[in-house]
């Protein structure tokens, strides 16, 4: 199935999911960064072939880079060239070989049996069909081989949601709502995989500022470019009068699924 329009233009250059990630890198007060959480997750073999579908710009193996075990056959994929061209701009310096390739989630050109573990890290509630992935990430697994699949939760960042309902009441909340989530993951995978285990991961944001956070909407285009003043004012005001300070809940974790 043909990948979503709003999904092609979202992901075409890496601005957009920059501004929500450094929201996340500049005011999360968790105990353990999230990238560094994902892959303790993993438990695997100091030899391992690992596939990641949806990529980004590579941050999961960026922020991990000095624990790689040398003997990890990494590929990274996205449908998105110019993801995949920042993401390999960013691991230049990792010290450790990747390969990059522009694929499509749906149909994966790799023979089956191949890989020890594959990671869909906040990406398969963007996929159309999502029983085609699903049955290509399992058939490109070696038996036992493992999916990691990391998802958000309907609570995740609820007051922030809420936050932009109060400004644009025509943003209903069921567009925030993700086909792929903590709550819904655990029967979508059944039919493909044993041992579906969800983990939860425990973190949350202190906000102090308004402009990261209208970046962080805007890059959603969920609000029109011309309200950007007016929604700083909004946020601003918001901070005003809760002390300057705005807390939000992170409601996301991953499932790990066995072959
Ligand atoms: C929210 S971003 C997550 C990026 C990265 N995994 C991370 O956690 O930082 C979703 C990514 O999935 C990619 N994507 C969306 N649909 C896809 C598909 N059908 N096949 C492969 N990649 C896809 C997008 O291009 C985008 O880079």
């Amino acid at each position: 199935m043909k990948i979503p329009e709003g999904v092609a233009r979202q992901y075409r250059a890496a601005s957009n999911l920059r501004a929500r990630m450094q929201l996340h890198e500049r005011f999360g007060v968790s105990a353990q960064p999230w990238m560094a959480w994902v892959m303790d997750q993993f438990a695997l073999p100091a030899q391992a072939r690992i596939l990641e579908v949806g990529c980004g710009v590579g941050k999961l193996w960026q922020e991990n880079a000095h624990r790689l075990p040398p003997g990890w056959d990494v590929t990274l994929t996205d449908q998105s060239a110019g993801m995949l061209a920042q993401a390999q701009a960013n691991l230049a310096g990792a010290g450790h070989p990747f390969q990059f390739e522009q694929v499509d989630v749906q149909s994966l050109p790799y023979a089956g049996e191949t890989f020890d573990a594959v990671v869909a890290n906040h990406m398969l509630y963007h996929v159309p069909d999502l029983p085609a992935a699903l049955g290509e990430i399992r058939r490109v697994l070696k038996p036992r081989g493992a999916l990691i699949a990391a998802t958000n939760g309907e609570r995740h960042m609820v007051e922030l949601h809420e936050l932009v309902e109060r400004f644009a009441p025509e943003v209903a909340s069921h567009r925030w709502r993700e086909a792929f989530s903590l709550e819904t993951g655990l029967a979508l995978l059944a039919p493909f995989f044993v041992d579906v285990e969800q983990r939860r991961y425990t973190g949350g944001l202190r906000v102090t500022e308004a402009e990261p956070l209208v970046a962080y909407i805007m890059s959603t285009e969920l609000i029109p470019a011309d309200q950007r003043s007016q929604l700083t004012r909004f946020f601003q005001a918001e901070l005003d009068c809760s002390g300057g300070v705005i807390a939000f809940q992170q409601d996301t974790g991953l499932f790990r699924a066995v072959k």
